[in-house]
């Protein structure tokens, strides 16, 4: 039996699985432990099963001598730091697949809800604004046979492109190591912008102020990746501007975006808590992936989904 520790409780049955192998420590709150209680609780577990809240570093890994599996309780894993796990020997898990669906439909949500300004209109139904059946109010812009522009063009891309074809939408994409020239092209022909790429020194403000002017006045923006990958200061500007006609976010930087974030100011924004996998069939697939990682791992084996595979 290995002591593993798990920073949070996982929807479904996956976690009394994991128990009946090992000894398991379930961090039991809401908010995730911080980064002291985390290298406490840690500190002489064999297996970790983290999430996107939790900063696995060198720093934790020195401190967690006995580490030999780390399953993270995602498909991106820009949180680890793969390099310093791979170089210790310690293989990493990540949760694909089981969320690319929930992920399109939910960027296909956000797009059409900024598209049709529907956070407004319907907030008006309940302010008691809605007075009458109004021409020219809430006039938002046609997604049937618009042009997508899709950043970044893995399963999540691929599946969101699956979606727009239903709209007769023309789709436009790029591969998240393609150059700021092809990335430029799209911005300027695109009238939907959705992004699909990790993480990344090179992704890093791939979305900037420059990105941005490139973009059509017309043209929404739609982030259910990373926060990081957009400069938000230069994103609540071009809305200010009106350089752009919209955003719609589903990851923030910093995450939780406080209730007083100056982005927060800018107009035709929508910014949802983080929950492009948020459906219980997708949360408890990804608690068994994450599980069967982490059994792997501590078996010896291969994981099923392994990121860093110890050279
Ligand atoms: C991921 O898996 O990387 C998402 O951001 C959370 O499910």
């Amino acid at each position: 039996m290995a002591r593993c520790f798990v920073t949070r409780r996982l929807p479904g049955p996956a976690l009394d699985r994991l128990g009946s192998h090992h000894e398991v420590d379930v961090w039991p709150e809401r908010l995730p432990p911080s980064a002291e209680e985390f290298a406490a609780r840690a500190a002489d577990a064999e297996g970790l099963l983290t999430l996107l809240t939790e900063k696995v570093d060198a720093a934790l890994l020195e401190r967690c001598p006995r580490l030999r599996a780390i399953s993270n309780y995602a498909v991106g894993y820009d949180n680890v730091d793969i390099e310093a796990a791979t170089a210790r020997g310690i293989p990493v898990g990540n949760t694909p697949e089981v969320l690319t669906d929930a992920t399109a439909d939910l960027t296909f949500a956000l797009l059409l809800a900024a598209a049709r300004k529907l956070p407004e209109a319907t907030a008006a139904v309940r302010d008691g604004d809605w007075v009458t059946w109004e021409p020219g109010q809430y006039l938002g812009a046609a997604v049937f046979g618009a042009t997508l522009g899709i950043v970044g063009f893995g399963r999540i891309g691929r599946a969101v492109a699956r979606r727009a074809s239903g709209f007769e939408m023309t789709v436009l994409h790029c591969g998240p190591d393609a150059g700021r020239e092809e990335v430029e092209s799209l911005l300027e022909r695109s009238d939907f912008v959705s992004l699909h790429v990790p993480l990344t020194p090179a992704t890093h403000h791939l979305i900037d102020a420059a990105a941005l002017a490139r973009m059509k006045r017309g043209a929404i923006l739609i982030n259910t990746a990373r926060g990081p990958i957009v400069d938000q200061a230069a994103l609540r500007d071009a809305l200010i501007a009106g350089e752009i006609a919209g955003a719609a976010l589903d990851v923030t930087d910093p995450e939780p975006l406080p209730a007083g974030d100056p982005l927060l100011e800018a107009p035709n924004l929508i910014v949802a808590p983080h929950i492009g996998s948020a459906t219980r069939v997708a949360r408890e697939q990804m608690a068994e992936l994450a599980v069967d990682n982490l059994l792997a791992g501590l078996d010896g084996k291969p994981m099923p989904h392994q990121v860093g595979v110890p050279g």
